[in-house]
């Protein structure tokens, strides 16, 4: 078998593996569109009983999760061993929280979002409920604990108000070191030049890479500065070159990233978002008969979140999430699900600040 089909072949099989073993949403939003109206009873338990308090235990009930759900069909082995023909596959489970905050993991798992364009897999909507997310975000954190320990003992900082001519200086240093060539950030986007026939000629930025504009919400600041002095040692699966920056360019490179997009702000607060909410959908999204299991009546419900085919919930808002499920359903509307564009738009506001104040 060519390496290439051997790679389509074992996603394939994990595929239906994860079929067999669960339901399986794509992260893609237009799958959304297929999600079925049938009303699904709550079999889950909704109280989280005592988690694992041994590693034992913890690595036990993490594996058979990570078993049940072939993650490891995707994502490469621990041990990096690995060939130039899994050049698609995801990360290595055990070096995915050396990298990325506790918070941001359990989001993710929740709900994930496209973070590598340029590779054609994503990670799908496993449908985990509450449980089985902190027993795995906690298993990773376990898994990366040795490399956490490596990670330098302060980074830089994200800064309320940095300061103008500091950005710019970092700025140049982005085109200094050829990171656009891969990357994109926010002016600096993707640039695609066709000849007459249509064919790509030249290709700069995303396309090869993730886009940096929100990566500040997703890495550890140490580990920012780690991986840009040696990206082979953090990264050894990806194409990011060693780059030989110098250290003072290191330091300011990592600050820029954190610092580069500026804070969403909003004035929207919860208690807005909840009366909205309460007064349009809590007729049919309500405690006692919510549609989809969905309470939005309160702040809490909307975290609960919707049920999904298999009795499990995934959250109606995710902060930070362009592709949060309330602003789906809202964007492809029927009568019901309509607001003024206004309200619509104080929503989504909310939503990409962070949904500031949703309960936990
Ligand atoms: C069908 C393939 C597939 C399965 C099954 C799968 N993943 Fe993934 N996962 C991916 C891909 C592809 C990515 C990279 C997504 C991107 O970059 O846009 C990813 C990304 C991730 C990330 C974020 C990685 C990062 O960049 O920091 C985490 C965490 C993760 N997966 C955990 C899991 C866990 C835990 C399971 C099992 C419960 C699992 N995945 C099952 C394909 C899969
Ligand atoms: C030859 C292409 C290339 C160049 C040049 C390059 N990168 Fe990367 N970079 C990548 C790829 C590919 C990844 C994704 C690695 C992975 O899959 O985890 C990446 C990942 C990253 C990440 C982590 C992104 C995330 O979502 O966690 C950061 C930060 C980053 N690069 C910064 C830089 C900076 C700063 C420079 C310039 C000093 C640079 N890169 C130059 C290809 C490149
Ligand atoms: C007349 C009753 C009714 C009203 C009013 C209503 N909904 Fe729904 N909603 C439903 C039903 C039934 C479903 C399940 C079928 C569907 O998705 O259309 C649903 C599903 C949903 C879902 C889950 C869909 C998915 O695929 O993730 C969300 C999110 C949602 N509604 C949000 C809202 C919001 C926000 C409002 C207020 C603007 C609202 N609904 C008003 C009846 C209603």
């Amino acid at each position: 078998m060519q390496p290439r089909t051997a790679i389509l072949f074992l996603l394939a099989l994990a595929a239906v593996a994860c079929l067999w073993a669960g339901c399986v949403k794509s992260a893609d939003p237009a799958a959304e569109n297929n999600h079925p109206n049938r009303p699904v009873a709550d079999s889950r338990p909704e109280e989280t009983p005592g988690l694992p308090t041994t590693d034992d235990e913890l690595a036990a009930e993490a594996e058979g999760i990570i078993a049940r759900r072939a993650c490891r069909g995707c994502h490469r082995p621990d041990d990096g061993s690995d060939t130039a023909s899994a050049a698609n596959l995801a990360p290595p489970l055990a070096r995915i929280a050396e990298r990325r905050p506790g918070d941001w993991l359990r989001r993710f798992l929740r709900y994930p979002y496209t973070i590598r364009p340029h590779q054609p897999e994503r990670m799908p909507r496993l449908g985990l409920d509450d449980r089985e997310v902190e027993v795995l975000a906690r298993y990773l954190e376990w898994l990366a604990r040795e490399r956490i320990s490596l990670l330098p003992a302060v980074g830089p900082a994200r800064e309320a108000k940095p300061r103008h001519p500091r950005l710019l200086n970092a700025r140049r240093l982005l085109v200094k070191y050829n990171c656009m060539n891969c990357h994109s950030l926010g002016k600096h986007q993707i640039r695609i030049q066709r000849d007459e026939q249509g064919n790509v000629v030249f290709q700069h930025g995303a396309l090869q890479a993730p886009d940096l504009t929100k990566v500040w919400q997703r890495v550890r600041p140490q580990w920012l500065v780690a991986m840009i002095q040696h990206p082979p040692d953090w990264m050894p699966w990806s194409r990011m070159p060693e780059l030989n920056v110098t250290e003072q360019d290191v330091q300011d490179l990592a600050w820029y990233l954190l610092n580069a997009e500026p804070s969403p702000a909003t004035r929207v607060t919860a208690p807005d978002v909840e009366a909205l909410l309460k007064d349009r959908c809590a007729g049919c999204h309500n405690v006692d008969d919510p549609a989809r299991g969905l309470d939005l009546s309160s702040s809490s419900g909307m975290r609960r979140g919707v049920l999904d085919d298999c009795g499990g919930r995934y959250p109606a808002v995710v902060p930070f999430a362009e592709n949060s499920p309330l602003l789906g359903r809202l964007a492809r509307g029927d009568a019901d699900h309509t607001l003024r564009a206004e309200d619509m738009a104080r929503l989504r506001e909310w939503i990409l600040a962070g949904a500031p104040g949703l309960a936990d």
